[in-house]
């Protein structure tokens, strides 16, 4: 059985760690703090359980009888042919684990971090073995939403962007190769695009904080779920990409006029929204409420499985 080493087992590391379990891997789990990773089991075994409501894991308890709290980050990374770092996103965390990673994994195992956005260039490049190291960034929880981002770093051999793209997908997960390190990966650049827009458009008083949603939940979304833009636009036009941009490029441009600039993100128009959104919950709530996200998001997923591939 092949073996992986999860270091770190908060919200990121107990999501990986069902990943690899749910497709057949021994997985150790090693965390700094103590105790963390004895109790990321049973988190680990709910995980699975829900899962199987969804009947996305056959065997949940076989799963998690896979999963152990390793004794320490040598035990962890006995024998492992891959890791997945999930420590806080903090550049010196990030430097100190990688030291240690590349001194105790064995030599050809994959050190891949699941950093946000810190770039892989800035925690592996005094490292022996800098050219097995990159970032592998995922979308919470990693084990319902199959996305990794694989970024290396300048000095990452191209072949271990290959190996981690096959251990990805055979794992489940739906790896893409940015070709370049840059600020916020591809995901977030995206993201940011929409929040940032979104951001003005609520501050302006255009639409409420609870309309703007509704565009996505209930129109963009639904067809990115399964298309993505690019794809979306090119079945909007009888004759297809190119088409449609011949009819619509020049309305997006012209929105793109004033495009939202970094202030969108500043304190006065945070405050704006914060005031448009209306709430504060109770962290009860938050927590509920993320549950209810999970089971939605394992449905999908069941739902999007069941389908034949597009
Ligand atoms: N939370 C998200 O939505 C999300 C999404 C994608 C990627 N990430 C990234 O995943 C990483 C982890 O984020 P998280 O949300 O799981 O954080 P978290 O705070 O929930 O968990 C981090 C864990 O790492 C442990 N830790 C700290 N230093 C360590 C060390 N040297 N060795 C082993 N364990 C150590 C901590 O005790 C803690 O349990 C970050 O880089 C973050 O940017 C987070």
């Amino acid at each position: 059985m092949p073996r992986v080493a999860i270091v770190g087992s908060g919200l990121v590391g107990r999501g990986w760690a069902i990943v690899f379990a749910r497709a057949g891997w021994d997985v150790a789990v090693h965390d700094a703090g103590a105790g963390v990773a004895a109790s990321a089991l049973g988190l680990i075994t709910d995980g699975l359980e829900e899962l199987a409501r969804h009947l996305l894991v056959d065997d949940p308890a076989a799963a998690a009888a896979r999963v152990r709290a390793a004794e320490d980050l040598a035990d962890a990374l006995d024998g492992v042919s891959y890791v997945q770092e999930s420590v806080p996103e903090v550049v010196e965390a990030k430097q100190a684990a990688f030291r240690d990673l590349d001194a105790l994994a064995p030599p050809d195992a994959i050190l891949a971090s699941s950093a946000s956005a810190i770039v892989a260039s800035l925690f592996t490049e005094e490292l022996a073995g800098r050219a097995r190291c990159l970032v592998a960034h995922p979308v919470n929880p990693p084990h319902l939403v199959p996305l990794v981002e694989l970024c290396g770093a300048p000095w990452t051999a191209p072949e271990t962007v290959d190996r981690a793209r096959e251990v990805l997908t055979a794992v489940g997960q739906v790896p893409i190769t940015v070709n370049r390190e840059i600020d916020g990966f591809v995901l977030n650049r995206l993201q940011g695009a929409l929040l940032a827009e979104a951001f003005r458009l609520v501050a302006d008083g255009v639409v409420s904080p609870q309309d703007l949603d509704k565009t996505v939940a209930d129109g963009l979304g639904l067809r990115w779920s399964f298309l993505g833009p690019l794809a979306t636009a090119a079945l909007n036009a009888p004759g297809g990409f190119a088409d449609y941009w011949a009819r619509y490029g020049g309305s997006y441009a012209s929105v793109q006029v004033e495009p939202a600039g970094p202030e969108v993100f500043g304190p006065a128009t945070i405050a704006r929204v914060v005031e448009a959104w209306g709430d504060a919950p109770e962290p009860e709530w938050v927590a509920e409420r993320s549950r209810w996200r999970d089971q939605r998001l394992a449905a999908l997923i069941a739902h999007k499985r069941a389908q034949p591939p597009g």
